[in-house]
C-alpha cells in the first residue's frame, strides 16, 4: 500500500543481512481505543515484533508437528481470518508492517476465537532471515504484494531473485510458495523470475494436487479491489525441491 501519505518512522534498512534491493519501513498508524486495549491484552501472546530470535513455533501455537505457513503482507487480515478456520490444522503466521492492519486481524482472531493465527510486525524479508530456521516452513504466501508501478521503484518489489532464494531456504523440501497479483506489469515481472531460483520448481497454475489450496477459497481485500476494476488475477506456485 505505498502512497504519498506514508510516514516512515522506523527502518531496519541498515540492519538487513540479506542482500536485497530497496528498503521497506514501518508505517505509522493510529489504533482506535478499542484496538489499543485489545492490542495491550492480546498482542503479547498472539504477536511478536521483528527480532533476531528464532521462533519456537510449537511453543507459540502450543502444539507439535502442525504444518506452518507464513503469510507476508497480510494487510488488514480480512482473508487471513476468514481462511484460518478452513485450515485449522495449520499454523498461520501473518507478517505485516502496518500496525492498524495487524490490530484489525488481532481483533478478528480474538472475536472469532481463532486459535491457529499468530502475527509478526516487521518486514517479511527480515522476519524470514532472522526468525525462521532453514527448512522450517511448509508454505509462504504473498498475496497482492505492493506493485510499486513506477520503474524507478521496481527494485522495492518483494518478488526478486534474492528474496526467492531466501524463501526457498526457509521452506522445507516439498514446501509451497504461493504468490498472487492483479497487477499485469508485476505479473510479467514475476513470470521472468519463475525459474531463477534453482531450489524452487515452478508448478504454474493451476496445480491440482497443491497441498495448500484452501488459501484461495476466500478473496482478499486487494483482490476484491482488483476484481472491481476487471483486473486479471494471476497466481504463481512453486514447490521447494
Ligand atoms: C497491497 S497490500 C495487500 C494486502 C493483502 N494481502 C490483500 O490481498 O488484501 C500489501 C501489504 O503488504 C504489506 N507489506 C509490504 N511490504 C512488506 C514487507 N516487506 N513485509 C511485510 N509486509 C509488507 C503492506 O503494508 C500492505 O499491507
Amino acid at each position: 500500500m505505498p502512497n504519498s501519505q506514508t510516514n516512515f518512522n522506523e527502518t531496519f534498512e541498515n540492519d538487513l543481512d540479506y542482500p536485497r534491493l530497496g528498503s521497506v519501513s514501518f508505517r505509522r498508524g493510529t489504533l482506535t481505543d478499542n484496538q489499543e486495549a485489545n492490542w495491550n491484552e492480546h498482542w503479547p501472546h498472539l504477536g511478536k515484533e521483528l527480532s533476531k530470535e528464532l521462533i519456537d513455533v510449537p511453543a507459540w501455537f502450543n502444539r507439535q508437528d502442525a504444518p506452518t505457513i507464513l503469510e507476508i503482507g497480510s494487510g488488514t487480515g480480512t482473508s487471513t481470518a476468514a481462511m484460518a478456520p478452513l485450515e485449522a490444522d495449520t499454523n498461520i503466521i501473518a507478517v505485516e508492517l502496518y500496525k492498524p492492519g495487524l490490530a484489525k486481524l488481532l481483533g478478528a482472531v480474538v472475536r472469532g476465537e481463532i486459535d491457529n493465527v499468530r502475527m509478526i510486525r516487521g518486514d517479511g524479508v527480515e522476519v524470514l532471515t532472522h526468525m525462521f530456521a532453514p527448512e522450517s516452513l511448509d508454505g509462504v504466501r504473498i498475496f497482492f504484494p505492493d506493485p510499486w508501478p513506477k520503474a524507478r521503484h521496481h527494485k522495492r518489489r518483494i518478488i526478486q531473485s534474492g528474496v526467492l532464494n531466501l524463501i526457498a531456504s526457509r521452506l522445507k523440501p516439498g514446501g509451497v510458495l504461493h504468490v498472487a497479483t492483479d497487477h499485469a506489469d508485476y505479473a510479467q515481472w514475476i513470470e521472468e523470475l519463475v525459474d531463477v531460483e534453482k531450489q524452487l520448481e515452478y508448478m504454474g497454475w493451476p496445480w491440482q494436487e497443491c497441498p495448500q489450496l484452501t488459501d484461495r477459497q476466500v478473496i482478499t481485500k486487494f483482490e476484491g479491489k482488483g476484481l472491481e476494476q476487471d483486473h486479471t488475477i494471476r497466481e504463481f506456485l512453486w514447490r521447494r525441491k
